[in-house]
């Protein structure tokens, strides 16, 4: 009664795409904090949903960082990928990123799901969830139950919907 099955979730995304700001909306509001940092290395979250409680590996996007991710792959049983939708210059970076993830072994030939947040959607002329979806090329994942969300981790819209889709996968 009240146990949770417990999942492991990979956060990952450039530097500034707003993960940490995400994951600390996803937690009860009791249990948020008010000033986000870019985060050191990575940093281990909670929360949880109807049916599941989910650990959250919050990795740092920073380019010195990144080579931590590959590390954490294997513990993972869903992936959140954070794209910033008004970071242009930047969608090439996040597409060689999310490429390289998807090739990764401990990747590559499981069914991982994951979940494309396209953050940010609140500041003026960021990009849709279809363009993103597009310049990212997702329709080439065929191997992987995905799905992506235009979310404002500012106020929250889009959240809900993102995990509930992640939560239908998984339990
Ligand atoms: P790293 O830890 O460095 O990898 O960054 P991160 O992806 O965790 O980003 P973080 O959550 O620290 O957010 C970076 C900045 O973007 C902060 O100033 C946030 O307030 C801002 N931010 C996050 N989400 C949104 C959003 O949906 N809209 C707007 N306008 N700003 C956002
Ligand atoms: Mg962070």
């Amino acid at each position: 009664l009240g146990l949770k099955k417990e999942v492991n979730v990979l956060c990952l995304g450039l530097d500034n795409s707003g993960k940490t700001t995400i994951i600390n909306r996803l937690k009860p509001s009791n249990a948020q904090t008010q000033d986000i940092v870019p985060t050191i290395g990575f940093s281990i979250e909670k929360f949880k949903t109807s049916s599941l409680s989910f650990t959250v590996f919050d990795m740092s996007g920073q380019g010195r960082y990144r080579n931590l991710w590959e590390h954490y792959y294997k513990e993972g049983q869903a992936i959140i990928f954070v794209i910033d939708s008004a970071d242009k210059l930047r969608m090439v970076v996040a597409k060689e990123e999310l490429d390289t993830l998807i090739n990764h072994p401990d990747v590559k030939h499981r069914r991982v799901p994951i979940l494309f947040f396209a953050n940010k959607m609140d500041v003026r002329d960021s990009l849709s969830s279809v363009k993103v979806s597009q310049l990212l090329c997702l329709e080439n994942i065929k191997d992987k139950p995905w799905h992506i969300c235009a979310t404002n981790a500012l106020n929250g819209e889009g959240l809900q919907e993102g995990v509930e889709w992640l939560q239908d996968q998984i339990k």
